[in-house]
């Protein structure tokens, strides 16, 4: 029997043909604590991107890593009583396994506290200063130590018995110390220019429209080094300073590409294609970063998006509501793409989203283990039983062709849709391909043709696999593990003449009792 080339070796031979640079990044967690489900989320997210575009053929970098410089890490090792650097060490350690364990497919992970990042932020620092845009003067202001953020008076917010707090709604202080100040006044009339040329610099565009407005209301020079603690890149030629931690935070992703000396990498993959963020630190990205560079004369990223915050049951987590969760435990409970799965079809990507380990449970079980899985296992054990596991070419009647001409639309949808990061309704056109899948099944009943018509069986059979693996194709950056398995399985029988016997690729989720 004729057996085509699988949709894997078609979709590989298509990623070779162009090279096309992709580079993403997320942004870097300060590890003052363990990653939280909220890591987890970006994480996942921008590497299902980094696969899409892997997929379609860009040569694709993913840069992550951890935050380690400022005064919450001082002052969170102290209250430990440990050393900074050894207790950023260990936590630095949980994320870079975080990203192992959810199966991140990064190219590098940027500590901030390497060599290679102090000489990156060094050579960004001179930049600036060469350009006239640092000066030394007084800063006199409220501080905001959980967000690492400078505000203005007119910024903050009456907190209980009139306290004040930062607009994130966390404690200020009054700071009053010797700083290098950054000329960002100079660069509001070039920064609006640059979100009016390029729409879609800032996105989802309710942050756009945000961050416009801030700039429209002028913007004021920045603070730019602290003298009060010594953990930071040293500013250079001005003892007793180090960066403010977002200008070397910011620095991270030149790092990860090779910024300064890796010439030919920092060539062919600065600017990003990319930075991934929450919606909290999109002024951060927006301003700061775009003013930075233009000061240094580099070129700019070319997007950035600002995603929504995971709740629990509908509720922000936090230590004392005890609904922290240890995304780690979640992936290895319920399955590291499970996980993926369900937050990139459950939260349309922009928004909040909420999750609990029922909705997990429920919706993997109904699209991925009952639809998907059950598709395939249906598909492949008909094949092994009934055609000694030699996978026949698709059929080409009308009812077959209007199959695969369906499952290739929900594919173009799918691919568009995740092209612009919206991941929920491109997997709901995977779905709805998946549910016409089953339908045929249902309709052509392979099972019934066994004896009356062995040929027509065939072909269904046929028609069958060569959906699934297509189906597979458009998913296989959410859950790129099971998706690895099946191919496996695929090429190996393709390989041996026949097909072994499947396993599931989604075996039914049960429910686990968390403690209370
Ligand atoms: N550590 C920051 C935070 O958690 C994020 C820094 S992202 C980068 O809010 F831009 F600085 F890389």
């Amino acid at each position: 029997m004729a057996t085509a080339a699988s949709e894997f070796a078609q979709a590989r031979l298509e990623r070779r043909a162009m090279s096309e640079p992709f580079y993403i990044t997320t942004a870097i967690a300060y590890p003052n604590g363990r990653p939280h489900i909220g890591h987890a989320y970006e994480a996942i997210a921008a590497d299902v991107i980094a696969r899409f575009q892997r997929a379609q053929g860009r040569d694709v970098r993913l840069v992550t890593g951890t935050d380690e410089h400022g005064l919450k890490m001082v002052q969170t090792a102290r209250g430990q009583g440990r050393d900074t650097l050894e207790f950023a060490d260990e936590m630095s350690g949980y994320f870079r396994q975080m990203c192992d364990e959810l199966s991140i497919s990064y190219d590098a992970f940027v500590r901030t506290t390497e060599d290679r990042h102090h000489q990156a932020s060094i050579a960004l620092w001179k930049a600036m200063e060469a350009n006239g845009d640092l000066y030394l003067d007084r800063y006199e202001g409220w501080y905001s130590v959980r967000d690492e953020a400078f505000y203005d008076e007119k910024e903050l917010i009456e907190g209980e018995g009139g306290v004040k707090l930062s607009p994130q709604n966390t404690p200020v202080e009054w700071t009053v110390e010797e700083s290098w100040f950054f000329r960002l006044s100079r660069y509001a009339e070039p920064l609006l220019k640059l979100y009016a040329d390029n729409p879609d610099f800032i996105r989802p565009e309710s942050r756009r429209n945000e961050i416009v407005r801030f700039v429209e209301g002028g913007l004021k020079d920045l603070s730019v080094s602290r003298t009060s603690f010594d953990w930071g890149v040293p500013v250079p030629g001005s003892p007793g300073h180090v960066m403010y931690v977002w200008v070397d935070a910011l620095t991270t992703y030149m790092t990860g590409v090779g910024f300064p000396d890796d010439r030919a990498s920092y060539d062919r993959f600065w600017p990003a294609d990319l930075h991934l963020i929450g919606k909290d630190i999109v002024r951060f990205h927006a301003v700061y970063w775009p003013a930075f560079l233009m000061s240094a004369r580099l070129p700019l990223p070319k997007s950035l998006f600002g995603h929504g915050f995971l709740l629990a049951r509908g509720e922000k987590m936090s230590k004392s509501l005890g609904n922290v969760v240890d995304p780690m435990e979640l992936a290895r409970t319920y399955g590291v793409d499970s996980l993926r799965y369900f937050l990139m079809r459950e939260v349309s990507f922009g928004q909040d989203g909420s999750y609990s380990d029922e909705a997990i449970v429920t919706r993997c079980n109904a699209e991925l283990a009952n639809s998907f899985g059950n598709l395939a296992q249906r598909t492949f054990s008909m094949i092994v039983k009934n055609l000694d596991g030699v996978v026949p070419a698709a059929g080409e009647a009308p009812d077959d062709a209007a199959l695969l001409a369906r499952v290739a639309e929900a594919a173009a949808e799918a691919k568009s849709r995740f092209g612009d990061y919206d991941f929920s309704v491109g997997l709901d056109a995977w779905m709805a391909a998946v549910f016409a899948a089953n339908a045929y099944v249902d309709a052509q009943a392979p099972w019934a043709l066994r004896k009356t018509d062995p040929d027509r069986m065939a072909q269904v059979l046929g028609t069958l696999a060569a959906a699934v693996e297509q189906l597979a194709v458009v998913v296989e950056p959410v859950v790129p593990n099971a998706i690895a398995r099946l191919q496996a399985y695929v090429e190996e029988g393709r390989a041996a003449g026949r097909l072994a016997a499947p396993t599931p690729i989604f075996p039914r989720l049960e429910l686990v009792d968390t403690p209370e």
